[in-house]
């Protein structure tokens, strides 16, 4: 099986930006703690990260292209805004857990919303760099049923 890690805008920044909200990991120490956790599953998983909306949507496009498996998708600011990125996931039809740093549910008003939500099979929130582990783990689980 083959995943798609993919993340939205800042989260390049992870270990620099707020860290009271999002911690001292870097984006480095994601990508490491991902890989190292695919490995002992016997799973691949492939990274993408980009700041821009329209990047975000051909990553989702080229996914159907290469046979992706699942996506893991912390679409950042953008799940808040963005109808292209939940239009891209349902085009696409690859089973996709949304993944959230924080916890969202309890941050500002205008977090409250996720149109990538609807196209997504769970969503993990709050559980810092370890959601993603969660989420793919999820997504093995359910396409192995
Ligand atoms: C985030 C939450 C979003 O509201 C925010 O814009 C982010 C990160 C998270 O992982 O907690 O950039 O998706």
């Amino acid at each position: 099986m083959k995943f798609l890690v993919l993340n939205g805008p800042n989260i390049n920044m992870l270990g620099l930006r707020e860290p009271a909200i999002y911690g001292r990991k870097t984006y480095q120490d994601l990508l490491s703690m991902v890989e190292e956790h695919a490995k002992e599953i016997g799973v691949e998983v492939l990274f993408y990260q980009s700041n821009h909306e329209g990047s975000l949507v051909d990553r989702i496009q080229q996914a159907y292209e290469e046979n992706i498996d699942g996506i893991i998708f912390n679409p950042a600011a953008y799940t808040h805004t963005s109808i292209a990125l939940l239009d891209a996931l349902k085009a696409v039809g690859i089973p996709t857990v949304e993944v959230h740093i924080s916890k969202v549910e309890e941050r500002e008003d205008f977090r409250q919303i996720s149109y990538v939500r609807k196209a997504c099979i769970k969503t993990i929130t709050g559980h810092g760099l370890k959601g993603y582990v969660e989420a793919l783990d999820e997504l093995v689980k359910q396409l192995s049923k």
